[in-house]
């Protein structure tokens, strides 16, 4: 279990385009998977867990052509409805959005498949999946009612339902648009807080039977899904520990080419923007999905609160947005964001652990929260909890420390950004 040590204090200076975005990556193979004629994507990540959706398809009798190292996957569609039974369980890793969504698949296929993970992925909640695809139909077997991985399920006849994504779970309601194709009947899911919609733009560019009327996203039974040929955006969420690490910096300046700027992904830049950090985006392209450039400029950035309805829209950017907010002048409250600590790791309490070692004022809530921007960090010895996004977010936090900051175990953060050292190396000046 690799440590990393990095050696503060330190700025950001530079140019770089991160890796394809994580979420869209994972779609990219459900979609190409599912569609009729060949899907070719660039720019995929390959990271640990799209690796692990590519690995499933493929046990799932898909056809998927990907050299190692080019972001290039060529998928032969099989259709919707001729997946094959695999012929053992599908392992993956720590991955919940792969189970997850994959659950939403396998609800339409007539044979029974066993999902399994790592540690992480096994103490997960999977009921907020289960129980409404359940409802449709899928028979689904896991501890605690199908609550926990390794969970079996056997799809079949399918109907819709009304849904409520009170969670406002991304992945839930893409589990369930997925099985909606395959139900009799309308599926809908209402959202009050919109989360991230890559599931809806790929269900519209591959000619799904869906629309989207205010804030219900109805899908109706489909026979058929187009190919897609698309490049795959930069990760924002990847980009936010180098946009997060030159705000916090004065005399840093950092851009960020070809990355995704889809409105339900952009929380961070809003908050960071309110903080005082001067920040400038530009669109160059809107479809399939927004992308375009960010340019972040370091300056002294002041405490401010995170409404519960921009939450979606920042979730895996709140490890990061928290070093951040203690180095920031006066208080920065988190709260709403209990969903936190059902993540890789509860990663509120991974960060104000993490960050209490290297003497940042934090009080853990139990939906967030609460910081007192202090004027600096110092060297300490801090875990990733097995969770990548608080590994990479320390690593960030020794750009204000006097001294060094050791993560250990860093194995995970291969999960979704392999390259995260090489472009930390890359934008550090001393
Ligand atoms: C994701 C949705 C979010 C996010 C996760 C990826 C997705 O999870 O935290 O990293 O690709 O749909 P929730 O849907 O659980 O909020």
């Amino acid at each position: 279990m690799p440590s990393l040590s990095f050696i503060g204090p330190g700025q950001f200076r530079g140019t770089y385009a991160p890796p394809g975005d994580k979420s869209i990556s994972h779609r990219a193979i459900l979609f190409g998977a599912l569609s009729e004629g060949e899907s070719v994507y660039e720019n995929f990540l390959e990271a640990e867990d799209c690796l692990h959706t590519l690995d499933a398809m493929r046990q799932l009798g898909v056809q998927i052509h990907h050299e190692k190292g080019t972001g290039k996957v060529r998928i032969s569609g099989k259709g919707l409805q001729k997946l094959s039974a695999p012929g053992s369980e599908l392992y993956l890793g720590n991955s919940g959005t792969s189970m997850r969504l994959l659950l939403g698949v396998l609800a339409g296929q007539r044979f029974e498949t066993v999902l399994t993970g790592d540690a992480s992925l096994s103490v997960r909640p999977m009921r907020r999946v289960t129980d409404p695809l359940k409802q449709m139909g899928a028979q689904i077997k896991g501890k605690e009612n199908g609550n926990f991985a390794p969970l079996t399920i056997r799809g079949g006849k399918l109907r819709g339902i009304d849904f409520d994504n009170k969670l406002s779970s991304a992945q839930v309601k893409s589990a369930l648009l997925l099985a909606g194709m395959y139900a009799e009947g309308r599926t809908m899911v209402r959202e009050a807080i919109p989360s991230r919609d890559h599931t809806e733009r790929f269900l519209e560019a591959a000619g799904a039977c869906f629309q989207k009327i205010g804030n219900h996203l109805i899908v109706e039974k489909t026979e058929m899904l187009l190919p897609i040929h698309a490049r795959v955006a930069g990760d924002i969420s990847s980009a936010a520990f180098f946009i997060v690490g030159a705000a916090i910096i004065p005399g840093s300046e950092v851009t960020v080419q070809n990355v995704g700027l889809n409105p339900t992904r952009t929380g961070l830049l809003e908050v960071l923007k309110r903080m005082g950090a001067k920040i400038e985006t530009e669109v160059t392209q809107t479809v399939p999905e927004p992308m375009g450039t960010i340019r972040v400029w370091g300056a002294k950035l002041k405490g401010t609160g995170i409404t519960h309805e921009e939450i979606p829209s920042l979730i895996d950017e709140l490890p990061v947005l928290m070093v951040a907010m203690a180095l920031a002048e006066g208080e920065s409250l988190i709260s709403g964001a209990a969903e936190l600590r059902v993540k890789e790791t509860d990663r509120i309490q991974s960060m104000v652990r993490n960050l209490k070692a290297i003497g940042a004022s934090i009080e853990e809530l139990p939906d967030g929260s609460l910081i007192r921007g202090v004027e600096g960090f110092q060297g300490a010895t801090v875990e990733s909890f097995g969770d990548h996004r608080t590994a990479m977010s320390m690593g960030v936090a020794s750009l204000a420390a006097k001294g060094t900051i050791t993560v250990t175990d860093t194995a995970c953060i291969a999960t979704s950004y392999p390259a995260f050292m090489e472009h930390f190396r890359q934008l550090s000046k001393p």
